[in-house]
């Protein structure tokens, strides 16, 4: 697996999509074209491209707290955020000399990705930028109207090449502006990129300006050809990809808070993604989305507190760490740092927990996090077993079956004698 720095090993991560139509309690941006992203026809929030923008002259989330969501966002254990600046529906979250349609021109005026990226940095946090490179507002992109609905995938209209290259100049001044107006970012998040292809998108060039601008900068895979990570959306692949990944998922079935959507998905749930996530190398990217006011859901705050009041007490085997060694042989998620192995337990176990490709000679003490009790384990041994050489032997485990703590999800922790 090839690693990305801070990335690789990061864990958890928060992700934050928000629009002025956050106001009108519909999804970010697919209204306006009217598709949604879910299998749900009721989902479709479909609005006309007026009436989805008409929001944007209302925005003035009053209630908007950038430092206690970044709190928040620590406290639960995320080691990054990361902030929706432009979706595809145009609006810039924060100030812009490329174009009127940003938060600078609402009563709200003052820049909610300073406010937020300062918030996270003092947090300790990373500052992770998404910016959508397709833009349904930009008169050059070209915008999307009514006509041109129904929104079909592979069919779009294309700019002269005049406007065309008006509009990848927009796109640079917009990212020259982010990455140089507010200090250190570590990773540039890019979505909107099936429109066009990478030789369109300047793809290259485009990486290549966040390199100049951010050396130490990560980039996803939606920048076609350029990114350094892959980014799964809303599914666990079985296959992990051969090297840096983020799963991005949404706590119940939308990006931007939709209050119908009522469709949460469990503390348990979550908890389970993020172990199966990072067993195999990933980070899980777990969304939320602010209402027009700027307050976050309670719904959305519980399952934050839930996830992190385990992930904090879980912490030793959830951040830092790297999938189990491939010798290992386990029915369920693993990782490992140092000379530790964790097993989560996702599912109760029945008598005895049972782990094969453990150097069973070094095994120094097993016990549960969370209450830290030593559980009793034993080796089943044949006697030419005991004959064979050398401690580092790999062989079974059998560990008594605990009782379960109330923990989302009990984890295992076995030391070893080092090697
Ligand atoms: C998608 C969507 C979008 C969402 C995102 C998150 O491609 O278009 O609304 O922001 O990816 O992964």
């Amino acid at each position: 697996m090839v690693e990305s720095g801070w990335f690789s090993r990061a864990g958890f991560g928060l992700f934050v999509h928000w629009d002025h139509a956050s106001q009108q309690g519909i999804e970010v941006s697919w209204p306006l074209v009217g598709r949604s992203l879910v299998s749900d026809p009721s989902a479709r929030d479909i609005v006309s491209v007026a009436q989805y923008q008409s929001s944007a002259t209302t925005f003035d989330p009053r209630h908007w707290d950038a430092p206690s969501l970044a709190t928040l966002a620590r406290t639960s254990g995320a080691q990054y955020i990361v902030f929706t600046t432009r979706h595809h529906a145009g609006f810039s979250m924060f100030h812009t000399r490329a174009s009127d349609f940003s938060i600078e021109h609402t009563p709200y005026r003052a820049d909610i990705t300073r406010q937020l990226i300062e918030a996270a940095r003092a947090e300790g946090l990373r500052i992770g930028l998404y910016y959508s490179l397709s833009d349904w507002h930009h008169p050059d992109y070209p915008a999307f109207q009514e006509s041109d609905k129904p929104y079909v995938f592979e069919h779009y209209r294309r700019p002269s090449t005049e406007a065309w290259s008006r509009y990848l100049d927009y796109v640079r001044t917009q990212l020259t502006e982010l990455l140089t107006g507010y200090g250190p970012v570590d990773l540039v998040w890019f979505d909107g990129q099936w429109e066009r292809t990478a030789e369109e998108w300047r793809a290259a060039e485009l990486r290549q300006l966040v390199a100049s601008l951010q050396p130490d900068a990560i980039v996803n895979d939606r920048l076609p050809g350029q990114g350094d990570y892959d980014t799964p959306e809303q599914f666990l692949p079985t296959k992990p990809p051969g090297r840096a990944w983020e799963l991005c998922l949404t706590m119940n079935d939308s990006w931007g808070w939709r209050p119908q959507d009522t469709n949460y998905k469990s503390p348990h749930l979550l908890a389970r993604y993020l172990a199966d996530v990072v067993s195999r190398g990933g980070n899980l990217l777990l969304n939320v989305s602010p209402t027009g006011d700027g307050s976050l859901p309670d719904v959305q705050v519980s399952l934050l507190e839930q996830i992190g009041a385990w992930i904090t007490s879980h912490r030793d085997a959830i951040i830092g760490v790297r999938p189990a060694p491939a010798a290992v042989d386990f029915h369920g998620p693993a990782t490992t740092r140092d000379d530790r192995l964790y097993l989560f337990l996702l599912d109760r176990p029945q008598e005895s927990v049972v782990v094969r490709g453990v150097p069973i000679r070094r095994v120094r003490r097993v016990s549960l996090i969370g209450t830290g009790r030593e559980l009793r384990h034993h080796v089943p041994l044949a006697a030419l077993d005991e004959h064979l050489l050398g401690t580092d032997l790999l062989g079974e485990l059998l560990i008594d079956a605990p009782e379960p703590t109330g923990a989302l999800v009990d984890v295992i922790a076995i030391e070893f004698e080092s090697a």
